[in-house]
């Protein structure tokens, strides 16, 4: 019976905890860890108005739809796609969302196990009297090591598991409400440390004044790349939690609360580091261990840095915290409905094997560092195939699905709550959806993987 599966079903109680849910998701490593590294790399400010343009053209039209699809199916990923188009083949999209939550979740483990072991060494003092180049063995030589990474991420796999099998409004809801607030106010006591810097200005000047003479093609890709991933887009976590939405609330607004809130915390975090990198004269375009080696750097030359150095790597935890739970209740989601599993078998049974995938990532870090795929090892491969293939062609796919499957009628019946709110926005969004989005995902993707063959027939040669 169509009630008996919808009394199951689990579902968020409250406006606010919608927010925090779906806003703990966009919000992660990809904004504290990745979007100031990669700002960095790319030259700054030119880099980041692409990035919001990306944002506003492809990015929020694709939240909403994955909103308004889940929350039209009542189903996960995988389900969603079934239920609103059967006997057709549009399943595969969702059925490449939980292969992708799978793998990203399993190195994505990996990394919020770095951060959780160094909130522990920042409350030890292990930074204090190091040299950089000793803080830089410190970094590569943990991440190489066979045990402590692993216990971390097991650590790490273990809360994000925890908070899963308690549930939706009383697991993900709860510590989305608690853990957000507390994100928000550590950034902004880093955000005044930072900017009463000596030397701040030009941290700032970077990340706003834009030189567009350095931006490359491929920071351009860049940053297509990172708005999905920064946003949670093209795997059907946002349909997963869709799914649990009442039928009052305005998914257009919710959706652009959320893209704001993701954004607005990226940039406050920009504005955390990068200030931080130029008062000490420390180079921005570091790359992937500017948070982990360049950042200690800094804290141990600012005044109060055993202080902010604990805040600032507790910050990134439980950042990551809330985005690992989104990322494994596709899977749970999917298991517990599709395969009619309890939640909790469901989670343990995710968690665990998600947790053993990504050992082995951590492995191929240091002991099992093999090159498998197209000269990567273990971890790149996971990293490669998920960012760069499975996140970019589920969005391709979720636009066209509902530009031109679902279409016009069907998305603004539900995006309007039967009529109850005006979409005034309805015509671009279905543009975007039908051409603009479609034809950008498609041409980054295709650029993406040319560029990673052609690096690689390079470095045989
Ligand atoms: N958006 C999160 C971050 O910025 C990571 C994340 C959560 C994610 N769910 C996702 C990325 C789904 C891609 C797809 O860290």
């Amino acid at each position: 019976m169509a009630g008996n599966s919808a009394s199951v079903r689990g579902s968020f109680g409250s406006k606010f905890g919608v927010i925090a849910a779906a806003a703990g998701s966009a919000v992660g490593l990809g904004n504290i860890w990745k979007f100031p590294y990669i700002t960095g790399v790319y030259g700054g400010a030119a880099f980041l108005f692409v990035y919001l343009g990306f944002i506003v053209a492809i990015g929020l039209p694709v939240m909403i739809s994955e909103f308004t699809i889940g929350r039209k199916a009542r189903k996960n990923a995988f389900g969603s796609f079934k239920k609103l188009a059967p006997k057709t083949p549009w399943y595969v999209t969702g059925f490449l969302g939980v292969g992708a939550a799978y793998l990203i979740l399993s190195f994505y483990g990996v990394v919020a196990g770095w951060a959780m072991n160094y909130t522990v060494e920042a409350l030890k003092g292990s930074f204090n009297g190091k040299t950089p180049d000793e803080l830089t063995s410190f970094f590569t030589s943990f991440i190489a090591s066979p045990f402590k990474p692993i216990f971390w991420q097991l650590s790490f796999m273990f809360l994000t598991g925890l908070i899963v099998i308690m549930g939706v409004q009383k697991g993900i809801e709860r510590y989305s409400k608690l853990l957000m607030p507390l994100l928000v106010v550590i950034l902004i006591i880093l955000m005044f440390r930072s900017m009463t810097l000596p030397g701040a200005s030009k941290g700032l000047a970077f990340l706003f004044k834009p030189d567009f003479s350095k931006l490359t093609w491929e920071g351009v890709l860049s940053a297509l790349g990172h708005a999905f991933f920064s946003l949670s887009l093209g795997m059907g976590t946002l349909i997963t939690y869709g799914s649990y939405i009442n039928n009052k609330n305005n998914l257009g607004k919710t959706a652009l609360q959320v893209t704001l809130a993701d954004t607005v915390i990226a940039i406050f975090a920009g504005m955390v580091i990068l200030p931080a990198v130029f008062a000490f004269n420390i180079e921005p375009g570091a790359g992937p261990g500017l948070v982990f080696i360049t950042l200690p750097n800094v804290f141990l030359q600012m005044p109060g840095g055993y202080f902010f150095s604990i805040l600032f790597f507790i910050l990134l935890t439980v950042a990551a915290l809330t985005s690992s739970i989104s990322i494994l209740e596709v899977v749970v989601a999917f298991l517990s409905e599709e395969l009619k599993m309890s939640r909790r078998i469901a989670t343990i049974l995710a968690a665990s094997s998600i947790a053993l995938v990504g050992a082995f990532c951590s492995l191929s870090m240091g002991h099992l560092d093999y090159a498998i795929f197209l000269g990567k090892n273990f971890f790149d491969t996971v990293d490669f195939f998920s960012a760069n293939i499975f996140l970019p062609f589920g969005g391709l796919f979720i636009s066209l699905f509902m530009g031109w499957h679902l279409g016009r009628k069907k998305t603004l019946k539900e995006l309007s709550n039967h009529g109850e709110i005006k979409i005034w926005y309805i015509k671009p969004l279905i543009f975007s959806l039908r051409f603009i989005a479609p034809i950008a995902i498609f041409i980054v993707s295709i650029y993406g993987i040319y560029e990673n063959v052609v690096s690689y027939l390079a470095s045989l040669n």
